[in-house]
């Protein structure tokens, strides 16, 4: 008698743990992190990448999407010729499965092109087939990075303003500071809950990288009242040059580089801040959410 109890016992708390365990992964969504900077050519891209990689080298499921509309940079860094992309999912000739290509250390990436356009004007069916292909992948990354062109283009902005967090590149030159500035400005009243992030790209020293992150962090702090999460910087060096000559990333190619050590730094710095839980609440964001917000639905 006693047994069975026992056994009856077992069963609920196998059951209990089973609910538990699919609630919380109901509940765990992808980490939706845009790369932006006012200026361009301040290393968006070699940035996105590369901290992408770190973050698999340090345990992370990441997937890196491409929304940049110039030239699809990331494809091309790292040598790939991808045959779909994001448009070929709208045009309905795709699953996202199919157009997403892997990467070095298990990176996943979807190729953005011409799709990233498109997302502004969609017919509800399309959208619907888009949110639920987009909704089988949420939760199955720990990250998704996205890297976007230079600039306040309504797009960019859209981006921005759906992300879960925003990392803001800028170089210690004053004309990239204060275009990254006046881009935190335009997206700063329109956004509650999310985590501002900021790189300093190519400088010379640590010290100019502290100085100029607290410098822009002080002044959002002041005429912003906007608090800036400072990531780290990336030392100039002309080995990052070498990694896109020969179409790998950096960071595989010269992993004891002072500027790789940097990344590393910078991508273990964000998934500090994340478990902190600076970027709070885990139910919200993710991927679905992101596009959702992207076409006006949330
Ligand atoms: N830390 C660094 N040290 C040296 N060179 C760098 C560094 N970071 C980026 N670069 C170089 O700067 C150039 C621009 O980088 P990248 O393409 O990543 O910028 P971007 O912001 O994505 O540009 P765009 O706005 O055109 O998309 C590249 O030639 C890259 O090799
Ligand atoms: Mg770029």
């Amino acid at each position: 008698m006693n047994d069975q109890a026992e056994k009856l016992r077992q069963m609920a708390m196998d059951v209990k743990k089973q609910i538990e365990k699919e609630m919380a992964q109901e509940f765990k969504h992808t980490r939706v992190i845009v790369v932006a900077s006012g200026k361009g050519g301040v290393g968006k891209s070699t940035l996105a990448l590369n901290i992408a990689l770190s973050l698999c080298n340090q345990g992370k499921k990441v997937i890196l999407m491409d929304a940049d509309l110039g030239l699809a940079n990331i494809d091309i860094m790292l040598g790939l010729l991808p045959k779909y992309n994001l448009h070929h999912m709208i045009q309905g000739k795709k699953n996202l499965k199919d157009i997403i290509i892997a990467g070095p250390e298990g990176l996943s990436i979807i190729p953005g092109g011409s799709g990233i356009t498109e997302l502004a004007n969609l017919d509800e069916n399309t959208l619907k087939r888009l949110l639920v292909e987009l909704g089988k992948i949420d939760g199955e990354f720990d990250y998704m990075i996205i890297d976007t062109g230079a600039g306040i283009s309504n797009n960019v902005i859209s981006f921005l303003l759906s992300a879960d967090d925003v990392i803001f590149v800028t170089t210690p030159e004053p004309t990239s500071m204060t275009d990254a500035y006046g881009m935190v400005k335009a997206i700063a009243r329109r956004s509650t809950g999310k985590t501002f992030y900021l790189v300093v790209n190519r400088v010379v020293d640590n010290i100019e990288g502290v100085l100029v992150a607290e410098k822009f962090k002080l002044v959002c702090d002041r005429f912003l009242n906007l608090h800036i999460n400072i990531l780290g910087h990336v030392i100039n060096e002309p080995l990052v040059g070498e990694g896109i000559r020969r179409q790998r990333a950096f960071i595989e190619l010269f992993p004891r580089s002072q500027a790789a050590k940097n990344i590393d730094s910078i991508a273990s710095n964000l998934i500090n801040s994340n478990d902190k839980g600076t970027s709070k609440d885990i139910r919200n964001g993710g991927i679905k959410r992101f596009f959702k917000k992207i076409i006006g639905m949330a």
